[in-house]
């Protein structure tokens, strides 16, 4: 095999952190390497490296054995590496040929208009990989915004395309043709660098993994000579075991807990984003929510937590109609919020965790006597719930923004269930977490459900729904297009519905 890249002894600190530990690592040609670690391993600040948008504190880059210097992704580029980022970087207005020409700037490739939009065609002709070239990008999924940064890749003549947690918003089917894709890709010489959480993913189309713990590298293999255990082991240092769900059934009481009928509930644009839509949720019953973001499920839940004014319809919880009431009186009703955006909604970063776990009930006692906050028993009961979570943290008292991914979610979960929840709101609980810190996500909302709590699960990755849920409803344009009982559910169902199918 021919090495295309090397990057060695790769070192970055960030004040105290060191991200990146003098890693080695290795890239052939025309291969697919999946690169894994636990949140917070150095798996970003690597390729980040790589693509110039930070220098290493040590460390050397060389490709085809000639040594080079990446100090920008302009350097980068131009040695034809690319970088599919998470949040795109595209510019909302313009049309796709439009962000496609912008992104040859930096290079040495310049086409017209024409030339570029008879590329797109082609490109999506030849690897059957569905882009419009004319519409404007605002037009676009998520899923389709993905695509077009790889065809400006592609475009740039890229040789090494690296690919940061692609398939977080995917839906099945788009899943699949990225990977088709990449594959064609491989066939043709270039190589592709993934990172993930997904072990399937990584089993179904790595050729080769480097493992990442602590800013530290344990280790490239062979995907042949690993399954999913050796690579959680690999990641975790220590057994993990995967479980899976061993069989699809529900279970539940018949008491419901949350009566939604005939919601219609309007977007901030004035628009109906939730479009007359009716279901229960039972004691001791997980909904799934499923559907590609953007369908309404934000301004469900808005709307059922009282963040968002209701027009139409009602909403009950146990029998009373809390419709339009305020959020502070439903929550007060025994729900409890696991938000999707962590950092704005979930806790307040410059707080300390102490502060932040009492956030639901610091005017109560016994943490204030109507007066003062009593500050030894929060203390003390911030540490309980910091060990009962499992919240890797160095103290109480640091500020909730300095945590990992994993651990914010543990954190507002501490809170949240922390009050005897007879109904839980969960968005994307465990979007962007590592394995473990799913699975310990995951036996937490199982364990509720078993005390009788009622759960309503939006989630976009639908392996989860299927582990999780009772019965999954599928959202689409507004509206549920079916609620499946899980026993009967399939993926490939639920990805038909999902897109309107
Ligand atoms: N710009 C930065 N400033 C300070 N610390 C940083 C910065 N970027 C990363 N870090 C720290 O470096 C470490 C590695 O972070 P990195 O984002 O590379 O992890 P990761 O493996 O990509 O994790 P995840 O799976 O959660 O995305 C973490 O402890 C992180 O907090
Ligand atoms: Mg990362």
């Amino acid at each position: 095999m021919e090495k295309l890249l090397q990057m060695k002894g790769i070192t970055k600190r960030f004040g105290d952190i060191t991200a990146n530990d003098r890693i080695d690592f290795e890239l052939n040609k025309g291969e697919i390497h999946g690169l894994l670690g636990e949140n917070g391993a150095g798996k970003t600040t690597l390729m980040n490296i790589l693509y110039g948008l930070y220098t290493p504190d040590e460390g050397e880059i060389y490709i085809n054995g000639a040594k080079v210097e990446i100090k920008s992704p302009h350097d980068a580029i131009k040695l034809g590496i690319s970088m599919v980022h998470q949040n795109f970087k595209l510019i909302q207005s313009h049309t796709v040929i439009e962000n496609v020409a912008l992104g040859l700037k930096d290079t040495n490739f310049f086409y017209p208009n024409r030339q570029i939009e008879k590329e797109i065609r082609t490109f999506s002709e030849k690897y059957n990989f569905k882009i419009d070239p004319n519409v404007p990008v605002w037009q676009l999924s998520a899923g389709e915004k993905q695509r077009v940064e790889i065809i400006k890749a592609f475009c740039r003549k890229a040789r090494i395309f690296i690919l940061d947690e692609p398939t977080t918003m995917l839906t099945p089917n788009e899943t699949r043709d990225l990977f088709r894709l990449l594959k064609f890709l491989r066939e043709e010489g270039i190589s592709v660098i993934l990172i993930t959480h997904k072990l399937d993913e990584v089993m179904n189309i790595c050729d080769r993994v480097t493992v990442l713990r602590g800013g530290k590298k344990v280790g490239t293999i062979d995907i042949d000579r690993v399954d999913k255990d050796d690579l959680a082991r690999m990641m975790f240092g220590q057994d993990i075991i995967l479980k899976e769900r061993e069989e699809y059934s529900i279970s539940f009481d018949e008491d419901i807990v949350l009566e939604v009928r005939d919601l219609t509930v309007f977007s901030d644009k004035g628009l109906p984003a939730v479009k007359d839509i009716s279901f229960d949720i039972h004691r001791g019953e997980i909904l799934g929510i499923a559907g590609v973001s953007g369908n309404g499920q934000r301004e469900l839940i808005e709307a059922i937590t009282g963040l968002r004014k209701v027009a139409r319809g009602s909403i009950k919880i146990l029998g009373e109609d809390v419709t339009n009431v305020g959020t502070k009186e439903i929550l007060n009703k025994g729900v409890a919020h696991i938000p999707e955006e962590r950092m704005r909604v979930g806790v307040i970063p410059s707080m300390s965790l102490e502060e932040n776990i009492i956030l639901r009930s610091y005017d109560k006692s016994p943490f204030s006597n109507g007066i003062l906050l009593d500050y030894s028993v929060i203390s003390e009961y911030a540490k309980e719930l910091i060990s009962r979570y499992k919240i890797s943290a160095l103290d109480e008292k640091i500020p909730a923004g300095t945590l990992s991914g994993g651990n914010i979610q543990k954190l507002i979960l501490a809170r949240e269930l922390s009050i005897s929840p007879v109904l839980i709101i969960a968005s994307h609980p465990t979007q962007g977490l590592d394995i473990r810190s799913t699975q310990q996500i995951h036996e937490l909302l199982l364990r509720k459900k078993e005390e009788g709590c009622a759960i309503l699960l939006v989630s976009e990755d639908l392996q989860e729904l299927m582990d999780l849920s009772d019965r999954i409803a599928v959202m689409f344009n507004g509206t549920i297009r079916g609620i499946i009982d899980i026993d009967r559910a399939s993926i490939e169902e639920i990805g038909s519905l999902m897109v309107g199918v």
